[in-house]
């Protein structure tokens, strides 16, 4: 079996009867959501509050009732999502799908943050994956050097010939660290700068990493 898929379908037995829950954004917790679909139509009932356009229409299309978050009076049950790396210490660079402020606001109103990856994502230290950076269109390319000056090679994502545009209508510049040795200290820094809206480091969020492996096994370990 596909490993994102293993780890994808495993999140979803975390998921019970009465659950509000947040659905991420990308290519594992997919399976999350065509799975959870399954299981409405079996007759579970959950509402999903999603992290993305993306990932709205995908619920929709798998039958998973939407909670409005105007609504949402209380913390949710759970969030699920994938991330692009996954440190030791369970530290995650996430963005690369671009969702990562929706991605990081649901995580932030959940009780649980679940995280489900394929076993490559799994790094003994973050950076090689470039750390994605949303900003506000306004003077992106003064952003983009102050970033620089922060020890990165700061390269604007661009889609189709344009810059790409987050579903927050602002622009991604993906920076490429290489080694990001103090994770907590970074993500404190980046959000100083006034250009930069939100930053791809999720630091002491993860309550438990779901690895997929290649041969369809599962392993699970506890975050913060
Ligand atoms: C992301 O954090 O951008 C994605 O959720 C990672 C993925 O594709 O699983």
């Amino acid at each position: 079996m596909d490993a994102k898929k293993a780890a994808g379908e495993k999140a979803a037995e975390y998921i019970s009867d009465g659950m509000r829950i947040g659905l991420g954004t990308g290519s594992t917790v997919y399976w999350t959501i065509v799975r959870l679909g399954e299981l409405v139509k079996e007759g579970l009932r959950i509402e999903a509050v999603p992290t993305s356009v993306q990932t709205e229409k995908l619920a929709r299309e798998a039958g998973i009732p939407l909670l409005p978050l105007a609504r949402l009076q209380a913390p949710l049950d759970l969030t699920v999502d994938g991330a692009d790396e996954v440190s030791p210490k369970d530290e995650l660079i996430k963005g690369g799908g671009g969702a990562l402020l929706r991605e990081k606001l649901i995580a932030s109103f959940s009780d649980r943050f679940i995280v489900v990856v394929d076993h490559s994502k799994c790094v003994s230290e973050l950076g090689r994956f470039p750390l994605p950076v949303e900003v506000v269109p306004f003077g992106w390319e003064m952003t983009s050097k102050q970033l620089r000056q922060m020890g990165c090679e700061p390269v604007l994502r661009m889609r189709d010939g344009a810059p790409f545009v987050t579903d927050n209508g602002n622009y991604v510049i993906d920076c490429r660290f290489g080694s990001i040795p103090n994770p907590g200290e970074l993500t404190v820094e980046l959000n100083k700068l006034p250009g930069v809206v939100e930053n791809g480091l999720f630091v002491n969020m993860a309550d438990l990493i779901v690895v997929g492996h290649p041969n369809g096994t599962v392993r699970t370990k506890s975050g913060t």
